[in-house]
């Protein structure tokens, strides 16, 4: 699809001549687009399709926050112009920067931050482990935070199903690193599945089974399709 990109290099927003900045232009510092490779512009046009990344931070079978992810796809499919795919974490190893040779990660590393890259928005399940995000979530974002950054720019948007808070905790410790890796999470609806109380939220095999939660889930994914089109 061909778009009209603008871009604005100058002083900073505040000074006089923003007045002369067209709505939906991007301000950008002298030399940030060199700078940064994550640096989008303005286009004029939408895209028709935003290709969502789910991302769940449990690898156990039966992972109520696997469900959210299922539970988010199979919405999905009734929102026009949405997509939302798995992004699968259990192959990455641990971080460890000897792992990084020649310029290269390992493969299953290059195959994650290649899906990140091309996601126009992010969409994380995040359990709560001891209260923040479990390791194996943590681990993946580092990988995908390596320079080039993979999440800079993103808009980003959070469920969790855990115990009392329904993993609650995880998210706030989550928007603080989504803060240096700029990320845009949206703030509203929170979506805190608290899965231990009744009614029962997930049958045994962590499906979502519970209907107002996933009308809630419905409203997060067009919270956060509303947001990227923002963004964009
Ligand atoms: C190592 C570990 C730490 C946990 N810490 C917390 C916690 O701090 N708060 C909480 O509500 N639940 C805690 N839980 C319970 C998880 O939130 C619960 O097992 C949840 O179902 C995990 O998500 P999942 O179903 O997607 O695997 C912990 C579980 C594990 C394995």
């Amino acid at each position: 699809m061909k778009s009209k990109v603008s871009c604005y290099y100058g002083p900073s927003p505040g000074h006089s001549s923003m007045a002369t900045l067209r709505a939906g232009s991007v301000f950008l510092p002298r030399g940030a687009m060199a700078a940064s490779r994550s640096i989008r512009c303005f286009s004029s046009e939408s895209p028709s399709v935003i290709r969502v990344a789910a991302i769940a931070g449990s690898l156990r079978k039966a992972s109520f926050n696997q469900g959210l992810v299922r539970a988010a796809i199979e919405v999905s499919k009734d929102i026009p112009g949405l997509e939302v795919e798995h992004v699968k974490i259990d192959r990455l190893p641990f971080v460890n920067t000897d792992l990084e040779a020649d310029g290269r990660f390992p493969d299953a590393v290059e195959e994650f931050r290649a899906q990140i890259l091309k996601a126009d928005s992010i969409l994380f399940a995040s359990p709560e482990y001891n209260y923040s995000m479990s390791g194996v979530l943590k681990n993946a974002i580092d990988w995908a935070s390596r320079s080039p950054n993979c999440w800079a720019d993103k808009p980003a948007a959070i469920m969790s199903a855990g115990g009392m808070f329904g993993g609650g905790r995880s998210q706030y410790h989550l928007r603080q690193t989504g803060v240096f890796l700029d990320l845009h999470f949206i703030n509203k609806p929170e979506l805190f599945v608290k899965a231990f109380e009744s009614p029962a939220k997930f049958d045994a095999d962590g499906n979502l089974i519970h209907e107002d939660t996933r009308e809630r889930v419905k409203s997060l994914l067009l919270a956060l399709q509303t947001w990227t089109r923002r963004i964009q």
